[in-house]
């Protein structure tokens, strides 16, 4: 997979691919995320990329022409499955989504600042647009972050244990089971003696009761939306 990220702030987005899995990712080919400084885009003489929205109102509004450059640039080199706008008016992202989009080839994310970007924008260049959830953040670049961290580790081989996507929180609409390590006995809190006993079989009946008991009490939203 190949992600091209459009943003002002470069430098608030590199250190999340430096590191752990996403680091791993790219070391090993399954991911290559490129940067886009929109600034490098603009034809004015002080690399201005924003500007007063028409009608009036407070704060800025990203311009069309760098953005068009850079995406147009983009789509000259290969063909894009999703060109994405981080919003927080966008499609809340939840892990069916994430499962889907780590399946795609080449997508361009666009990270959002000030009061957005203009209209146009979004009507000519932008197939799909992705909130993290209800609350604003200062800029789409740490959205970026989260949406590539949960779709690059879901694409084959990232993760060691190739199991260990499936069985997380979400994939199946449940929340994942309580999960314990050495030792059994810390002080006197002690690990559910099932978990020691070696039954297999047992072991996964117990993580499914406890999946589903966790659910009810924690996500009940979840159990009723299937
Ligand atoms: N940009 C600002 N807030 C955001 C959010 N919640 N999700 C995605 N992009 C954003």
């Amino acid at each position: 997979m190949r992600i091209d990220i459009i943003t002002l702030f470069p430098e608030l987005l590199k250190s999340p691919f430096e590191a752990s899995i996403l680091k791993r990712a790219i070391q090993s080919k399954k991911a290559s995320v490129y940067f886009h400084n929109l600034r490098d885009f603009s034809n004015h003489k002080q690399k201005q990329v924003d500007d007063y929205p028409f009608g009036g109102g407070a704060g800025m509004v990203m311009m069309i022409q760098p953005i068009d450059q850079c995406i147009t640039l983009l789509k000259n080199e290969r063909d894009y499955d999703a060109i994405i706008y981080m919003t927080p008016d966008g499609q809340t992202l939840n892990q069916k989504n994430s499962n889907h989009y780590s399946t795609l080839e080449n997508i361009i994310l666009l990270c959002g600042h000030y009061k957005g970007v203009d209209q146009r924008v979004r009507d000519q260049f932008i197939t799909h647009e992705i909130s993290i959830g209800d609350f604003v953040l200062s800029g789409g670049e740490l959205a970026a972050a989260v949406f590539c961290d949960s779709i690059i580790r879901l694409i084959p081989g990232v993760l060691g244990d190739e199991s260990s996507a499936l069985t997380d929180s979400f994939q199946d609409d449940l929340l994942a089971p309580p999960i314990y390590t050495r030792p059994s006995n810390y002080k006197g809190w002690e690990v559910p003696e099932i978990l020691t006993s070696g039954n297999t079989p047992k072991v996964e009946q117990w993580r499914e009761e406890k999946a589903l008991e966790r659910t009810k009490e924690l996500r009940p939203d979840l159990l009723n939306e299937s």
